[in-house]
């Protein structure tokens, strides 16, 4: 049941993160160049939107680095990643302080719009925004994608209480 905390309007964060926990998801990193600036940041807010048009969604903290950028680039390319990527995963949100930046050795081709698309991944969308919509402490970004490849068909690296997982296959 839901209760409110002090004035504060909702759930309290310890039962808000213990539930979201419970949650498994994939695990993507999107890209984005603003002007000489190249950065990517690990998400698991990735879903899909629509069809037709083919929409994307992405949560950013409005804190994080790439929450400004993709605001003013008006572009993202949002990887899903494989299972054998965990320190990517660990690179892009912040778990290798400095490495935010560092593409040289994951990523050989970019984008239209200069984002860096990382290699070996499952597969990735590039994206322009079409909507930028106020979540909270977030801001959730449609994507209209624009363009995208299918790249290797290996298992998908898996988030859940706050560990990386591996898919097993019980049939
Ligand atoms: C598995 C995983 C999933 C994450 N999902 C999100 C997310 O959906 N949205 C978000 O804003 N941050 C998410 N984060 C945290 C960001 O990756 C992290 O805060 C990032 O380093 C922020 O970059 P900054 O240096 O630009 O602030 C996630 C982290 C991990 C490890």
């Amino acid at each position: 049941m839901a209760s409110s905390d002090g004035g504060r309007p909702g759930v309290d964060g310890t039962l808000f993160r213990t539930v979201m926990r419970r949650w498994a998801s994939g695990v993507t990193v999107a890209t984005v160049r603003d002007g000489d600036d190249v950065r990517g940041i690990t998400l698991s807010s990735f879903s899909s939107v629509s069809l037709d048009p083919p929409l994307v969604l992405i949560s950013v903290d409005k804190r994080a680095v790439c929450h400004g950028m993709i605001g003013r680039s008006g572009h993202f390319c949002v990887h899903i990643l494989a299972e054998g990527q965990t320190l990517i995963s660990d690179r892009f949100a912040g778990r290798r302080p400095g490495e935010h930046a560092e593409f040289a050795d994951c990523s050989t081709g970019t984008t239209p719009s200069g984002a860096p698309i990382i290699d070996r991944c499952l597969g990735y969308f590039d994206c322009r925004v079409t909507a930028a919509v106020d979540g909270g402490d977030h801001t959730i970004f449609v994507g209209l994608v624009e363009a995208g490849e299918a790249t290797d068909d290996v298992a998908p690296l898996v988030f859940y209480a706050g560990s990386y997982r591996k898919i097993e296959t019980t049939a």
